[in-house]
């Protein structure tokens, strides 16, 4: 016998007449006398284990039935074909040892959200908590995979700041010694300084935005995929994100079917998610949005109920492009085809779940930049070395961020964004 087994292992090669051991945590039990149903689960799925008095030392058998909801367990024993058990097999023990003891679970079946919440760290120990962690893994190895397949260098930009990237309202302020600094709401500006040494690059940080907002998908701290690529405009900058996103969809796809099916989303809804993306200008989507009734008017920005409006029907993710220069940040390039508008694209997943990326061309003209800055009246101080980076060498480039919790919720088919992050960090909520 070697070494302890997964649950999967066992359910996927069963290992016939041969003894094995698993260890893992007690998910449910009942027991009826002289035998004890336990259901065990460890990272990889859950098997049913059954504990007959007389097939092991009473003591041990005696563990087994005292045994709560998530304590942690070790079994030895052989596994028998039943399908009546989830999985098709059992475990039957040989020996059961129990290695921590659990007082009752605070968690049964039906909860209030806030309990759900407030108990968070013991909350994600669930299925559906487990699958929704794997498929945000798979995502993220999906990412770095055509990432490092593409060329692009991964790096590490400060998360403590004195610049505002996305603007000043949703900034978070703190007492850096005896400065004041902001914690960071995107890589962005440090990416386009790195680019020039390495000329495509991404970095994976938390950014941190002052959201007052109660909404199902705003966080305070959220997961930032963020790139920037020399020499590429926005039609270049596009293409990459469809195959980026393509490229994570599908490892999801490949590796975590069963968390899939469990999450309730049809597989073949992702399958289907590969370029090329739809592509619609803001102003054919404001005489969409007209045509369906909704009151808005050109140069309004759209908003969580407009982007559902816009994509509910649809089944792959749509860019809007070229949205009016006075919604967007100062660093996006104004297009000389249409000066009001700037180079920039919204990446809105399907089915109604709305932005996923905001991305654009970077404005290169120096002085057309701190006309934008004076006119939102920041300080230029603060950015005269971003400044430097049109001074030295500017190049055409592009770049966008990704909403890792965003994409997340879209193909785990949540409700809330909370639930695509084990520790969500809301208005409302820094703890646990
Ligand atoms: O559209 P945003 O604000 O763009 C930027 O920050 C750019 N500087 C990125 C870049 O070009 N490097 O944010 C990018 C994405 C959004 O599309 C969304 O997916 C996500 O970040 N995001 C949030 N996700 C969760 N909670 C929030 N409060 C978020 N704010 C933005
Ligand atoms: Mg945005």
């Amino acid at each position: 016998m070697a070494g302890f087994s997964h649950v999967r292992d066992l359910l996927e090669n069963p290992p016939g007449e041969e003894e094995v051991q698993v260890r893992g945590w007690v998910y449910r039990t009942r027991s009826s006398g002289k035998i004890v149903f336990a259901v065990l689960r460890d990272s990889t799925g859950i098997v049913q284990v059954t504990i007959k008095k007389g097939n092991l030392p009473d003591p041990e058998f005696e563990q087994a039935v005292g045994a709560t909801i998530e304590s942690s367990v070790e079994v030895r024993g052989t596994v028998h074909k039943d399908d009546r058990a989830p999985g098709g097999y059992e475990l039957r023990a040989k020996s059961f040892i129990l290695i921590g003891p659990a007082p009752p679970f605070p968690i049964t079946e039906y909860q209030s959200e806030e309990l759900l919440l407030d108990n968070r760290h013991l909350w994600i120990r669930s299925r559906e908590q487990t699958a929704v962690m794997k498929v945000k893994a798979s995502l993220l190895m999906g990412a770095r995979n055509w990432l490092d397949e593409n060329g692009f260098f991964e790096v590490t930009p400060p998360i403590f700041t004195q610049n505002a990237c996305e603007g000043g309202v949703t900034l978070f302020k703190l007492k850096y010694f005896d400065r004041e600094a902001y914690l960071s709401q995107s890589a962005q500006m440090y990416l386009e300084a790195i680019m020039f040494s390495l000329e495509r690059v991404y970095a994976l940080t938390p950014s941190f935005r002052a959201e007052k907002s109660r909404t199902t998908r705003h966080l305070t701290e959220f997961w930032h995929l963020e790139l920037e690529e020399a020499w590429v405009d926005n039609i270049g900058n596009m293409k990459i994100q469809e195959e980026l996103v393509s490229a994570m969809v599908q490892e999801v796809v490949r590796d975590r079917k069963e968390e899939i099916a469990l999450l309730g989303r049809d597989i073949e809804q992702l399958k289907a998610i590969v370029p090329p993306f739809k592509r619609v200008t803001y102003s054919h989507m404001i005489e969409r949005l007209q045509g369906k009734g909704i009151d808005i008017a050109w140069g309004c920005d759209l908003g969580a109920a407009e982007e559902r409006a816009v994509t509910q029907e649809e089944t792959i993710p749509t860019f809007v492009t070229n949205f009016p220069i006075e919604c967007k940040a100062f660093y996006m390039k104004q297009d000389p085809d249409d000066p009001r508008t700037v180079k920039c694209a919204d990446l809105l997943a399907p089915e109604g779940y709305g932005e996923i990326i905001g991305g654009s061309e970077r404005e290169t003209d120096i002085d057309i930049i701190m006309a934008r800055l004076a006119e939102q009246q920041v300080p230029v101080d603060a950015y005269q070395w971003y400044l430097d980076l049109r001074r030295y060498g500017s190049v055409p480039h592009s770049g966008f961020g990704l909403g890792v919790e965003r994409v997340l919720r879209w193909v785990c088919k949540l409700e809330h964004i909370r639930d695509a992050v084990p520790f969500p960090r809301t208005v409302a909520r820094a703890y646990p």
